[in-house]
């Protein structure tokens, strides 16, 4: 079934992939990647972490997002019922191989039930799988590796709890020479991540958006750089299941989101309307309309301070060729 509802295309790939190997290839793709060992250490259960995995998995971070089969034909590709964590299999045109979500229910058999929670911790964080293979970087661990100590054990705590579902997947078979290229991805996490408190407003407001990921989709890209200057500027083009669509400005420049306000700010994040404008599912706000008012109203502040960017992007006109941000998108020739 979600052969017919997942449709992600190369372009959208190449984007993720990207901003996970463009930084340094150097010579890991011949001596293989940085990793470090797992340890026995096991996270505490405590009812707040519970709590909190639960928020930051089904709200920022977005796990839900990938690792669950949606309904790309409804408003926010909600997931279908019974899928939650449970897996899919990507069947991407473009991809170099075969990328399958991995199904990280408690399940023994196909899921998460056997490993340890440093093999989920270095996963999630490191980019390294249970079982030592590198990780594709579709799956964020560049933005994750952000995450402080407490909000990983957390969403560990999380995962533990959940009901173990049975669906088996195939294996993610990444083609050569991109199975190289990749073992530059992970870092190893060796010192304590402590993260800002929600009191210090701007920082935390910068860590969620950074471990949000809304850099990855809204800072354009090309050969897996960012382009400088264009930081959140947006104009990278994301088709599949939910539509044709470049993603947005959001930036305080005129040409962005500078006539939002902290109430509309708000508003879009949780229901993906602004005013009567619809965005496409592929903009996470399914799991954002999680968030809470003041963590929304930090992540709003934080995005107050971000450098406005000039640069127009249109999804209600033709794509046209950009020279801003070297992508076709619309209102790409107004720029
Ligand atoms: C953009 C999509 C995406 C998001 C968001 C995402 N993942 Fe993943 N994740 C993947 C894919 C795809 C793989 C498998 C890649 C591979 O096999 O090379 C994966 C692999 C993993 C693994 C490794 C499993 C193993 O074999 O050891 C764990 C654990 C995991 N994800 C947990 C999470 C958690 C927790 C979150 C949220 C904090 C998350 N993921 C968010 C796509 C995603
Ligand atoms: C998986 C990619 C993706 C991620 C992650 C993502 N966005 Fe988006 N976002 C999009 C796309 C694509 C659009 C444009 C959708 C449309 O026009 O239909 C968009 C639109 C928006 C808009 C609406 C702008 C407007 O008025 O047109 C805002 C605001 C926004 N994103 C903020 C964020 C923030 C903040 C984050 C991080 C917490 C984030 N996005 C993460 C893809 C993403």
């Amino acid at each position: 079934m979600f052969r017919k509802v997942v449709l992600i295309s190369a372009v959208f790939i190449l984007i993720l992939l990207s901003a996970g190997i463009s930084l340094t290839i150097g010579w890991r793709p011949f001596i293989g990647p940085r990793m470090r060992a797992t340890t026995s250490r096991q996270f505490e259960r405590t009812p707040q972490r519970l709590a909190r995995g639960k928020y930051l998995a089904t709200g920022i971070s977005d796990c839900t997002g990938c690792h669950s089969i949606r309904d790309w034909k409804s408003h926010g590709a909600p997931v279908v019922a019974g899928n939650e964590f449970s897996g899919q299999d990507f069947p991407l045109p473009g991809l170099p191989g075969r990328v399958v979500a991995t199904n990280i229910t408690p399940d023994v058999e196909t899921g998460a039930g056997g490993w340890t929670d440093d093999q989920l911790a270095r996963a999630i964080r490191e980019g390294i799988g249970h079982d030592g293979r590198v990780i594709f970087p579709i799956m964020p661990y560049s933005a994750y590796k952000n995450m402080s100590d407490e909000d990983l054990a957390s969403i560990v705590v999380y995962l533990r709890s959940l009901p173990p579902i049975r669906h088996p997947l195939p294996r993610t078979e990444i083609k050569f020479p991109v199975n190289y290229l990749i073992r530059s991805a992970p870092e190893p996490v060796t010192a304590p991540v402590n993260g800002p408190t929600p009191s210090e407003q701007l920082k935390y407001g910068e860590y969620l958006v950074t471990i949000g990921g809304c850099s990855g989709c809204h800072t354009p890209q090309v050969h897996g750089q960012e382009i400088p200057g264009m930081r959140f500027a947006g104009g990278n083009v994301m088709n599949g299941p939910w539509g044709n669509v470049a993603t947005a400005n959001i930036t305080s420049d005129a040409s962005g989101i500078g006539y939002y306000d902290e109430a509309l700010f708000l508003q879009v994040m949780r229901t993906g309307y602004i005013k009567a404008r619809e965005l496409k599912s592929i903009m996470p706000y399914e799991e954002y309309r999680n968030l809470t008012d003041d963590d929304l109203k930090a992540m709003y502040a934080y995005m107050r301070t971000l450098q406005p960017v000039k640069h127009r992007v249109d999804n209600s006109l033709p794509p046209t060729d950009c020279k801003l941000c070297r992508q076709k998108h619309g209102a790409g020739d107004q720029n």
